[in-house]
């Protein structure tokens, strides 16, 4: 894909099935257990995507051995700990990948410097700083805790930490220092978020316990343990299936199939919103892959309606409400989200820019502190969007410029490469135009 904008139009119907790219979040979860465990962990249908890539490289940097053997199968051969890195580690653009890292290198006695690309930079290190500090480690940050910054680990504390704000990846930083804390580690997460780390623990030896009662959900990690290296499926990424099944949804005549997504009950939220605005979607083919479900997911093209969003619905569809608001400039009636500030803290402020992108197509929609207001009817396009470097901001818009009545642009579609490489080979096999260039007539 080239870095020059990219303009979709309104073709034909899209029709088809395809492959939605390996998960993103478990796909970096493999690797950094792969590192963190004793042996040959091999990973199939990993997601090639930038974000991964340099979370492989940053392995590597730790001591691992990481091998690429063919498309989307990888052998890492990890030494049961990391060693430092000679060098800064770069984590680019991801932020899954660098507060997990600093999760797992927290339990080493070792001095590493973290960086990223602009917008990682610019996010909050804090959330996952402030518990690692807790249980021993130091470290030296820009204001507010920004990168870069060069953290120290080793001789690490038990803790037992109540998540401020429902984050994955702080569950996650902490329960991997917690592998290598005396006492090891308990998150309470008052809301469900997404639970590949603790499944994949389990997978890779490590007890993990995981007890459900009025604070929420207690996940307690034995310190000290090893990890054994496993084998790992990776599943279709159920954020970057979002896409073109809302696609079809919107665009008269179309039915796409989506084979193998990840159908973990936490990563559903989209689906099932979907499913209330009246969606057609079904469910076939599912099955039990390395412990998580998966199916093929068909959408066909749907009259949707408005909906309110429940607000605890939030962690399990975090991802999507760029492209569930696309869906909803196309539904009758008013779709309401609420509960959604974390979106201010993604790649870039999500409820900033889906709002602007949206208003630029002529979408009625109306942005609060943390919530997301569209109201749906005719969708103009027509604009030139600013993605500020945003892979998701970026493919919603081109989704939207398929089925709105004038073309949309995106600028930087380049980063889509971080998430979903060949997003746009991928949407064009369906039967999507979308060309190089800003051409809006
Ligand atoms: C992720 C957790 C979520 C999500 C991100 C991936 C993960 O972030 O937005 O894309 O893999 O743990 P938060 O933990 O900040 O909610």
């Amino acid at each position: 894909m080239t870095a020059a904008a990219l303009t979709a139009r309104r073709a034909g119907p899209l029709k088809g099935r395809v492959r939605a790219p390996g998960d993103k979040s478990i796909s970096h979860r493999a690797l950094i257990l792969g590192a963190l465990a004793t042996g040959v962990t091999e990973i199939e249908g990993l997601l090639e995507g930038e974000d991964v890539k340099r979370t492989a490289q940053a392995m590597a940097s730790f001591g691992a051995g990481v091998e690429r053997l063919g498309d989307g199968c990888w052998r890492v051969t990890g030494q049961g700990g990391f060693s430092e890195p000679a060098d800064v580690v770069d984590c680019g653009n991801a932020g899954t990948g660098v507060r997990l890292i600093m999760g797992a290198a927290a339990g080493f006695d070792l001095a590493v410097t973290f960086t990223g690309d602009a917008s990682l930079r610019g996010r909050p290190m804090n959330r996952v700083l402030k518990p690692l500090g807790e249980m021993g480690a130091t470290w030296i940050a820009r204001g507010g805790g920004r990168l870069p910054l060069t953290l120290k680990g080793g001789a690490l504390s038990r803790i037992a930490y109540r998540l401020p704000e429902p984050s994955a990846q702080v569950k996650s930083a902490v329960l991997l220092a917690g592998l290598h804390a005396a006492g090891g580690a308990e998150v309470i997460e008052p809301e469900a978020t997404r639970d590949h780390t603790e499944r994949m623990l389990r997978a890779f030896g490590a007890q993990v316990e995981v007890v459900e009662d009025g604070a929420g959900r207690r996940i307690m990690l034995a310190g000290g343990q090893s990890l054994a290296g496993a084998s790992v499926r990776v599943p279709g990424d159920p954020s970057s299936a979002a896409f073109p099944l809302v696609a079809a949804l919107i665009t008269p005549g179309s039915e796409v199939t989506v084979e193998g997504v990840l159908l973990n009950p936490l990563r559903i939220g989209l689906l099932d919103t979907l499913g209330e605005m009246g969606a057609d979607l079904s469910v076939a083919n599912v099955r039990d892959e390395g412990g998580e479900t998966v199916a093929d997911v068909t959408a066909r093209h749907s009259g949707l309606r408005g909906v309110e969003v429940p607000p605890e619905r939030a962690p399990s569809m975090i991802d999507e409400y760029p492209i569930l608001a696309v869906a909803a400039a196309f539904a009758e009636g008013r779709t309401v989200m609420r509960g959604i500030g974390e979106l201010r803290v993604k790649e870039s402020d999500r409820i900033a820019l889906t709002a602007k992108g949206l208003a630029a197509c002529g979408v009625g929609i109306e942005e609060g502190p943390e919530h997301l207001t569209v109201t749906g009817g005719a969708v103009g396009g027509g604009a030139r969007v600013t993605t500020h470097g945003d892979h998701r901001i970026a493919m919603s818009h081109l989704i939207l410029g398929l089925a709105a009545d004038q073309p949309v642009c995106v600028d930087e579609p380049g980063m889509i490469a971080t998430s979903f490489p060949g997003f746009v080979e991928l949407m064009r096999g369906l039967g999507g135009e979308i060309a190089e260039g800003e051409r809006l007539r």
